[in-house]
């Protein structure tokens, strides 16, 4: 069983999973308003990998006896200037995201929680690859500028990203 203490804790992890799902959504919206369609199609994907990470700690919460307890979703930013803001915005979240699953891993540790511990990897190390996926980003568009057929460029790239959700999750 999980204590109490890790289970308030994941719930409001959820939420926060569940807000990023909501602010990226709402850069896509952005982007489409910009017919930026590439971006648009980023954030899409994007959103979809948040929502499976909500549903992964849903799931187990659920897997370890526990009470899932959803809360209210703050309502995201709806504008955001450029697409380097929205990037930079992003990349800001993800530091964040990944502040609160080391604070989860701690509390894990702290409980001698393995089973906990082992599901808290994954997204440790999910972390690494969604900040260095934003970063990468927010520095080729700060190399660009203002050069739009180099933003076209990599909208046209972005349009190739496609969320495929790991078979069996960790
Ligand atoms: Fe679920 Fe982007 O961290």
């Amino acid at each position: 069983m999980i204590s109490q203490k890790l289970q308030d804790a994941i719930n409001a992890q959820i939420n926060r999973e569940l807000y990023s799902e909501y602010l990226y959504i709402s850069m896509q919206a952005w982007f489409a308003s910009q017919n930026l369609d590439g971006f648009a199609n980023w954030m899409d994907a994007q959103g979809k990998e948040e929502r499976f990470h909500a549903m992964k700690f849903f799931n187990y919460i659920i897997e370890r006896g526990g009470k899932v307890e959803l809360k209210a979703i703050a309502q995201p930013t709806v504008d955001f200037q450029t697409p380097l803001n929205a990037f930079q915005a992003s990349l800001e979240h993800e530091q964040f995201v990944t502040r609160s699953i080391n604070d989860l891993m701690d509390i894990a540790i702290e409980e001698k929680d393995h089973a906990s511990k082992g599901v808290l990897q994954w997204f440790v190390d999910e972390q690494v690859e969604e900040e260095a996926s934003v970063d990468k980003i927010v520095n080729r568009l700060k190399m660009v500028g203002d050069n739009a057929h180099a933003v076209f460029m990599i909208d046209a790239e972005l349009a190739q990203r496609v969320f495929t959700p790991p078979v069996a999750p960790a």
